[in-house]
């Protein structure tokens, strides 16, 4: 019998996956084999001795000290491309969002009050005051073209953008290969420089902390957007809050919530859910808990 700790919920479709005649499953449980995990942080967790291996619900492994375990002979398990769609949607969203003021729009709306006639006036004021603007011919900039950011281009494209893509890890080639009708940036500034939104699908690392600061931002077009689907931290938020005040920014689109972000006009800002709908959460646990069983199972690794 195999031991696996949950320290977050994880889909039941997950779960599903380890039969209950070989393993046990619980969110408290002595000598585990195994943690299935989502979003809790387990650098400073005490991990038990007898840990084999860890499943990350989800693509990102920043949570986990995933050198520490590896050096130990921890297999540590994610599940790549599995909440891509969602985040695709949800970065969509976040253009329309920030495109048609929809976020300040709601606002306005939910603080109408009075008579008819008093509504309908209110509503003129709010048909002067929220004008946006349309997506296509707009451009788009994508940094990262791994299995999001390459689902973002694609639609992003269907919706009449251009699309500009810059990713330091693959080839000019395969980026092509992978989005069609992407045009290779010449490095991050020059992404910039010709981007109306820009969207960042890489991880937090060394290199990407602080990716977008403020001498970045200047290089890009005036009234630019900002969408940070990614990681906390690839965007300089007090870079881009003085971008906003200055009028060179027209909005920030941020999964993260943040004191520094919470009232400003012109951020949106969400609760980390752009791997939230039920299908992702389940595409996850799936993945995550077919590698876990396996790698407990036979020893083999399908990915980590
Ligand atoms: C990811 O890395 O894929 C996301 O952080 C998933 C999540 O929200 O748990």
């Amino acid at each position: 019998m195999y031991k696996i700790q949950t320290l977050n919920n994880i889909a039941v479709a997950g779960l599903n996956r380890l039969s209950r005649e070989t393993f046990e499953v619980a969110s408290e449980i002595a000598h585990p084999d195994a943690i299935l995990v989502r979003s809790a942080n387990m650098h400073e967790m005490e991990i038990p001795s007898t840990i084999k291996a860890i499943g990350r619900a989800g693509a990102g492994v920043n949570n986990i000290p995933v050198e520490r375990l590896t050096g130990r002979g921890v297999a540590v398990f994610n599940a790549p491309g599995a909440n891509a769609n969602a985040v695709k949607e949800l970065v969509l969203a976040g253009m329309l969002l920030a495109a048609r003021n929809i976020s300040q729009a709601w606002q306005f709306a939910r603080g109408l009050e009075g008579e008819d006639e008093a509504i309908h006036k209110a509503v003129e004021a709010g048909k002067k005051q929220f004008v946006g603007f349309e997506l296509p011919g707009r451009t788009l900039g994508v940094v990262g073209l791994g299995a999001i950011g390459v689902r973002v281009a694609n639609a992003a494209r269907a919706l009449g953008m251009r699309v500009v893509g810059y990713d330091p890890t693959i080839t000019v080639q395969r980026a092509w290969q992978l989005a069609s009708d992407v045009k290779p940036a010449r490095g991050i500034d020059d992404l910039l420089a010709r981007s109306d939104f820009v969207t960042f699908h890489v991880p937090l690392t060394e290199d990407t902390r602080h990716m977008i600061n403020a001498e970045r931002i200047r290089l890009m077009p005036k009234r630019a957007v900002l969408l940070n689907f990614s990681r906390a931290g690839i965007i300089d938020d007090e870079a881009a809050v003085a971008a906003l005040d200055e009028g060179h920014l027209y909005s920030y689109v941020c999964d993260f919530p943040s004191n520094r972000l919470k009232d400003h006009p012109r951020v949106i800002t969400l609760p980390h859910i752009g791997a939230s709908t039920a299908e992702a959460e389940e595409n996850c646990a799936v993945m995550v808990a077919d590698q876990v069983r396996d790698y407990l199972e036979t020893g083999n690794v399908t990915n980590s």
